[in-house]
């Protein structure tokens, strides 16, 4: 048994296009459910189907025939209503979870978060049997949090499934972290201590560990229901990587430096101010960025490594070098 007839919710995105270009390296039949078009999806003949994760009946006509499904779309971020981020993250989840066994999916791997479980304090070579925390600073963490149970609960239930939680996801063609860094340059401040780890995970990489799960889910069907953290195994300086990313683009390093204090509080207010008035577009600092930026998170892979034979295959510094070749192709950077 192989997968045969793959839908990766949001190919059209940066995790996703990786996780489809694996896909089509195996000689899959290749799907893409998301709201937008992408003329690069079409060029790499991918069958593009366009509809919204909100709506079911989108959800569940789009799933038909496939025996495996990638669910990596999500809303990411970390400004917007609660009702937003739950109308992707947790009614989409529930409709992915629904069309799956409405079809007979035989098995589907879910994108999640480590932020499901950051409980604002450090967290250093944790492993899953970290608990989820008793509140959430943000709506993202909290909304990914109750999809990621609503998966292991369909698991438990039959649903052949495995859950991953990439840690800060970078490279080639990087929509969020990296640009999110360049672009704000010249405003950036080291937060808290520098020497606080992070782990982070080369965008192949992550894909690399979502196509183990769908195969580790054929060979070993008793892996359903798991949850791995995925990383490159290699934490780094936070601000040691943003330096690099950085270096990257052709800008200086940062160099500025702000307690975490004074970072949180900086959080508070603009989250206040932004609230206010009711501005969409996202603060310079919330309260939840204050917190991971001032904090060590970083994870024990063992369990992945053990059950789905999971090793970073691109290191951190040939993903860099990848990086910089891209940025310099790009007008923006
Ligand atoms: N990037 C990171 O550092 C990071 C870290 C940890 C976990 N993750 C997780 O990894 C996954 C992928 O993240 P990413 O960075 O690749 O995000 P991305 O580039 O923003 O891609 C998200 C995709 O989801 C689709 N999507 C969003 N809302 C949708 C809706 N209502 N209906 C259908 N499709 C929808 C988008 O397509 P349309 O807009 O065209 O609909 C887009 O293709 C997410 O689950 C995220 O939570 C990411």
């Amino acid at each position: 048994m192989k997968i045969e007839k793959a839908m990766v919710t949001g190919g059209g995105g940066f995790l996703g296009k990786a996780v489809v270009r694996k896909l089509i390296e195996k000689n899959g039949d290749v799907y893409s459910f998301s709201r937008g078009r992408y003329p690069d999806l079409d060029a790499m003949g991918v069958t593009q189907v366009q509809g919204d994760l909100a709506n079911r009946e989108d959800v569940v006509a789009a799933f038909k025939g496939m025996d495996t499904v990638f669910h990596v779309a999500a809303k990411p971020g970390i400004w917007g209503s609660y009702d937003s981020y739950y109308q992707v993250n947790v009614t989409g989840t529930q409709n992915v979870i629904a069309a799956c066994k409405e079809n007979n999916v035989a098995r589907l791997v879910h994108t999640s978060s480590p932020s499901v479980i950051f409980d604002d304090y450090d967290m250093e070579n944790v492993d899953e049997s970290v608990p989820y925390p008793d509140h959430y600073l943000a709506p993202y963490p909290e909304t990914k949090a109750i999809a990621e149970k609503n998966v292991v609960q369909a698991a438990k239930e039959g649903l052949p499934a495995i859950i991953l939680r990439p840690h800060l996801i970078w490279g080639p063609e990087d929509n969020h972290l990296f640009p999110g860094i360049v672009s704000r340059a010249s405003r950036l401040k080291i937060v808290g201590s520098e020497d606080d780890l992070v782990d982070t995970i080369y965008v192949d990489n992550a894909a690399d560990a979502h196509i183990l799960a769908a195969e580790g889910l054929i060979s070993n069907p008793e892996l359903s229901g798991n949850v791995y953290f995925i990383s490159q195994d290699d934490p780094m300086s936070k601000w040691a990587m943003a330096n690099a990313f950085l270096k990257a683009a052709g800008k200086p390093p940062i160099t500025g430096k702000i307690s975490a204090r004074t970072a949180y509080i900086a959080g508070v207010v603009f989250e206040t101010v932004y609230k206010l008035f009711r501005i969409k577009s996202d603060p310079p600092l919330t309260r939840f960025a204050a917190k991971e930026m001032a904090t060590s998170h970083w994870f024990n892979i063992s369990r992945v490594k053990a059950d789905l034979g999971y090793v970073p295959k691109v290191s951190t510094k040939e993903g860099l070098k990848r990086l910089e070749a891209w940025a310099s192709e790009q007008d923006e950077f």
